[in-house]
């Protein structure tokens, strides 16, 4: 028997390196013990070097979906879920198609438990509340968090970037993290008593959260489902809820009578009523976060209904969407409006928008052409992309190319290798990535362009089944 023993539970590259060396060795998983730190392991086992390889190491390949898979798998509370890993990249090495076979039960067990996971990425980041401290230093801000999985670690750039001029700290019962605007360092885990109770911020909590709940959502349900009990206490805005709810019919009413159409423009000076969606569309129009709102006409915000399952992201509007105010009007939108209807999907039931929401092109002559926004304005957009998310909760977010799918994930994509099939993103919800519809108005070919064009439908039909799981 051999013993592993990883650094930490969230140890990814330790698996990974003992999985590999133990894979080329040809040990078998039922050989192999796994642990963490000085947790009990196996009294039996043994925790000697690595064996030697028997094949050679470019014998052994995975693909990056497996990779992404165990990423997430690997911060599973699960003490199995190592086991589980091991297992599953022994048979993979065997076939390596076994990681399309949606029906296959190991497989679909380890599908879940990175959903589990994800889902827990998502909750950390949407409900962490901040109390407010004031030591010699100044401000100081703390949380306490109870994740259900060892997810801490993995969320604290999330914070970092977020809360960048912040002094804070996140204590949970693992794992404490601090950024004090510098550097981030890790302490041990702490108890909810470290934690402190009521103060000052948050009655600005309360105002943001009163000012976002979109009462168009209230499921309670689905509430109930997304806020588990355990971080209500956590929550000062949950003060609000019971209140918030018994307005809701009426507030959803007023928000439809003021904006009867969600999904047309506003211009910029309309008045808004104090519902999130116009306080929102207020502050968009009004956006400076990058130049590309000087020589646009407007500024283009998403369209559709405010609980759509299915959001689909474009890149940036175009030389029409400029002047109309609305997402996917011109060319590339009448192509997808037919993918679309090919594939099954009523527009209108579909949240539509783009990374960019500011026209940005070269002028000639009398024609302005359009240009591909660079990583600084997709990032400086993100905020936008990141406020209709949160609004929308979408059940799937579908990148239309690679200006969406960077925006989306943080990091460049190669379309041809991820397209088709749901996703992690960065921000923990589900995604999915396919190509632009402008591609296909660029193909000359016909034959080609048919078969893009097939491809594409067939892209959406899949999320669209995805989206309605
Ligand atoms: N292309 C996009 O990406 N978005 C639009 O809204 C129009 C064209």
């Amino acid at each position: 028997m051999h013993q592993i023993t990883l650094d930490a539970p969230d140890d990814f590259d330790g698996w990974r390196h003992a999985a590999r060396t133990l894979a080329l060795a040809g040990v078998a998983p039922g050989e192999v013990a796994w642990r963490v730190g000085d947790a009990a392991g196996d009294l039996f086992a043994a925790d000697a070097a690595l064996p030697a390889a028997r094949i050679a190491p470019d014998a052994l390949r995975v693909s990056r979906r497996f990779l992404d898979l165990a990423r997430s798998v690997v911060m599973h509370a699960a003490p199995e879920r190592f086991a589980l890993l091991y297992a599953m990249l022994i048979r993979l090495s065997e076939r390596p198609g076994l990681i399309e076979d949606r029906a296959d039960p190991a497989l679909r067990a380890l599908e879940r438990m990175a959903q589990g996971v994800r889902r827990d990425i998502h909750k950390m980041r949407a409900f962490v509340r901040f109390r407010q401290l004031v030591d010699d230093q100044g401000e100081r801000y703390v949380a306490w968090f109870e994740p259900e999985h060892h997810i801490v670690r993995h969320n604290a750039r999330f914070f970092v970037d977020r809360f960048n001029t912040m002094r804070w700290t996140i204590l949970t019962p693992e794992i404490t993290i601090d950024w004090d605007t510098r550097a981030l360092r890790e302490g041990p885990g702490a108890t909810r008593g470290d934690a402190p109770d009521d103060d000052p911020v948050e009655a600005a909590w309360k105002t943001y959260y009163a000012a976002t709940f979109n009462p168009a959502r209230v499921k309670i349900g689905a509430m109930m489902k997304e806020m588990p009990r355990k971080y209500w206490h956590n929550m000062p805005e949950t003060a609000l809820v019971k209140g918030l709810i018994a307005e809701a019919r009426q507030r959803e009413h007023a928000m439809i009578e003021a904006s009867p159409d969600a999904t047309t423009a506003r211009p910029a000076d309309a008045p808004h009523n104090g519902d999130p969606w116009s306080l929102l569309r207020a502050e968009a129009d009004a956006c400076r976060r990058c130049p590309l709102w000087q020589p646009a006409t407007q500024m283009v915000f998403g369209e559709g209904p405010r609980d759509a399952r299915l959001m689909l992201v474009g890149e940036q509007p175009g030389d029409q969407e400029d002047l109309a105010g609305r997402p996917f009007v011109g060319p590339a939108g009448q192509m997808l409006d037919r993918a679309l209807a090919e594939a099954g999907i009523e527009r209108a039931e579909t949240y539509v928008t783009n990374a960019v929401k500011h026209f940005k092109f070269e002028p000639r002559g009398k024609r302005r052409i359009h240009a591909k926004p660079d990583a600084g304005e997709i990032e400086a957009c993100r905020w936008w992309i990141d406020q209709e998310i949160a609004l929308v909760q979408p059940r799937l977010i579908v990148a239309l190319g690679a200006s969406a799918a960077r925006s989306l994930t943080g990091r460049a994509v190669t379309i041809g290798r991820e397209r088709g099939r749901e996703i992690a993103l960065a921000s923990g919800m589900a995604g999915f990535i396919t190509i632009h519809p402008s591609f296909l108005l660029r193909i000359d070919d016909r034959a080609r362009a048919d078969a893009e064009y097939a491809a594409f439908v067939r892209d959406l039909a899949a999320a669209r089944a995805i989206a309605a799981g």
